[in-house]
């Protein structure tokens, strides 16, 4: 192929039709570059009318069937926030048993909940039997709902981070237990604790990688079959 063949590249060619412009492609990538799970929260209060806009971008979620299956609960007084809180340092104590020497050390030195700070805090759950979708996709592998809450919380992370706001996911927890104590109905499945409020700090890295943890890998394996 010659090169006066292929089209102009560079910012001035054209989208697609249906495509967003470079400018806000770097904007996204940026969006997701700096999503972070932060568990260090300042203790200002969230504007409700803030929380309510990333709220609906829960509404814009994918969903197995349309089955929109998240269940939300708001986590406010002290007896149901106290309640989690317990229940996730019992679950830490636990998990801290299942490892030894410097593994010990470092995972008793991190922080994995921002349970006594967050301004705002949410338990979120799927309904694992609700009829909304009339089965469609769930019946041959009904985990699909839950992956559905899933993608609907990504796309809320997404959106309290563009607002300059942190998420913080939480699930060093006995969900049996969190289950009796918020009385939530026997086919929610929790898929999450969420603490939400204003970062005390803005990383673009895992804090676990800070932490010497964990690292990412550095490239996206692919298999062809
Ligand atoms: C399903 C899920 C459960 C998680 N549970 C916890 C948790 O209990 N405590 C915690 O500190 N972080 C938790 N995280 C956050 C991860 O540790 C974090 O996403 C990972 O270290 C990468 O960091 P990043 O989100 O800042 O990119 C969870 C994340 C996901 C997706």
């Amino acid at each position: 192929m010659d090169s006066r063949d292929l089209p102009p590249s560079g910012h001035s060619q054209e989208p697609p039709e249906g495509a967003f412009d470079s400018g806000f492609r770097d904007q996204l990538d940026l969006l997701m570059r700096m999503r972070r799970d932060v568990r260090r929260f300042r203790k200002d209060p969230v504007d409700e009318a803030v929380l309510a806009r990333c709220l609906k971008a829960i509404q814009q979620a994918p969903s197995v069937g349309l089955s929109e299956p998240w269940r939300i609960l708001r986590i406010d007084s002290d007896a149901a926030r106290d309640a989690a809180l317990r229940n996730f340092e019992q679950a830490n104590a636990a998990a801290l048993e299942g490892y030894s020497g410097d593994q010990a050390t470092r995972y008793a030195g991190l922080k994995l909940s921002g349970m006594r700070e967050a301004p705002v805090q949410l338990a979120v759950f799927c309904d694992d039997e609700t009829n909304q979708g009339h089965g469609l996709g769930a019946a041959t592998m009904p985990e699909m709902r839950r992956y559905s809450v899933v993608c609907a919380v990504t796309l809320f992370w997404l959106s309290l981070r563009a607002e300059g706001l942190g998420l913080g996911w939480v699930s060093v927890l006995d969900p049996d237990q969190l289950a009796r104590d918020l009385a939530v109905p026997a086919d929610w499945q929790l898929i999450g604790y969420f603490c939400i409020g204003w970062p005390q700090e803005l990383a673009d890295s895992p804090e676990l990688e800070r932490l010497g943890w964990e690292s990412r890998c550095a490239a996206l394996p692919i298999e062809t079959r």
